[in-house]
């Protein structure tokens, strides 16, 4: 029997142990090391933005960011119910109200055309998130967050390297946030970062990071921050990811290429699109949807696959469906059908850095038999 194909694997092969060694020579493993700052300069220069702070995971950069902005009890926040818990979980930890918006059906980003009906006065932010490679048409959130002065949060925690209409998705934000999970385009093991072009945001995020000592006097505290700070190690996994980002892009489109031509006469699956007439998609993962004419359901499809020792992980499941948000009073009534659908019926399949082509045919061999 072939033996298992996991559905990520990190490629480590370049710079990373020599910089890891370098850290352990040194002794800079904390936060206070020179990997930390190179990662936040070379990572903002990137993308295009004045200010990068580093931070453990792209999950706290979301808290942290709409901390930095001041949204608190009361305000609202229009997002995408189909995400990770992260987005929704820092708005509500805030005390905010996440107002949802369902998706587009062909490329799986919230709709944007939604958004504009769910304003009220106590609308503060838009979160975009960028799902799965291809990202959100943000034409109409620019417009819509200028015509009526709200701040975008941009997540783009799934978004390394790629562009929306040549313009780095990450940029886009007044505030951008991004995860460094080891089944991202770059990885520190764990890690995430902030990007913006505000210097007082960036002050407010570096502080919030750091527990919010103050530089005069550091165990006095005007406010209450985090450590939510990287470690040297990490930013110097970092760096050497980031150096082949290109690189790694450019694996990620040739597996959505092969992959495509190994499935598309499948006729009961929909595929990830290639690209929009604003983006190529960069397949952070590729994602399957299986259509109606399949008598079974993503997690049985996924059980197969399994079986058959491919490995698989679930599509998100809506924040409108979230037990943890109906106790909370949020979201019981409401419906998101395209979301209910993907979270039913959609699943990715093997997608890392590492795959070689002879396991993607493997995988399209078994996605055949389940069929
Ligand atoms: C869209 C999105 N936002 C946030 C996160 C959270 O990042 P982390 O796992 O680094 O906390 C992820 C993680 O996969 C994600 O996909």
């Amino acid at each position: 029997m072939s033996s298992f194909i996991p559905v990520n694997e990190p490629l480590l092969n370049g710079n990373e142990k020599k910089y890891l060694n370098k850290c352990i020579k040194t002794g800079w493993i904390s936060s206070e090391g020179p990997f930390v700052s190179q990662f936040e300069e070379q990572f903002s220069a990137r993308v295009g933005k004045k200010y990068g702070i580093a931070v453990c995971n792209g999950s706290v950069a979301i808290d942290a960011a709409i901390a930095a902005l001041g949204i608190g009890q009361g305000d609202e926040i229009i997002m995408p119910t189909f995400t990770i818990i992260s987005c929704a979980a820092a708005v509500t930890r805030a005390g905010a109200v996440p107002v949802l918006v369902d998706c587009n059906p062909i490329t799986w980003n919230m709709n944007v055309n939604e958004i504009e009906s769910k304003i009220t006065p106590r609308t503060k932010a838009i979160m975009v998130v960028h799902i799965y490679g291809l990202p959100v048409y943000m034409d109409s959130v620019v417009k819509i967050a200028n015509k009526y002065g709200l701040k975008i949060i941009e997540d783009a925690a799934e978004s390394h390297g790629q562009f929306y209409k040549n313009k780095p998705t990450g940029s886009f934000g007044d505030i951008s946030t991004f995860s460094f999970y080891p089944n991202k385009h770059v990885t520190t093991g764990e890690g995430g970062m902030i990007l913006t072009d505000d210097e007082n945001l960036a002050e407010k995020c570096k502080s919030l990071r750091n527990l919010c000592f103050q530089p005069q006097r550091r165990f006095i505290h005007e406010e209450l921050g985090w450590n939510f700070r990287m470690s040297n190690i990490q930013a110097a996994l970092g760096v050497a990811q980031l150096e082949r980002l290109d690189e790694f892009v450019s694996i990620k489109r040739n597996m959505g290429k092969k992959y495509t031509e190994l499935l598309s006469d499948i006729d009961c699956i929909e595929l990830p699109l290639a690209k929009t007439d604003y983006a190529e998609n960069i397949y952070w993962v590729y994602g399957i949807v299986l259509k109606e004419s399949v008598p079974f359901d993503a997690e049985e499809a996924m059980k197969k696959l399994t079986e058959k020792n491919i490995g698989t992980r679930p599509f998100f499941w809506p924040m409108h469906e979230q037990p943890v948000f109906h106790k909370m009073g949020l979201f019981n009534d409401e419906s998101h059908p395209v979301a209910e659908r993907l979270a039913r019926r959609g699943f990715y399949i093997p997608s890392g850095l590492t795959l070689t082509e002879d396991q993607m045919e493997q995988v399209a061999a078994k996605l055949r038999e389940i069929f």
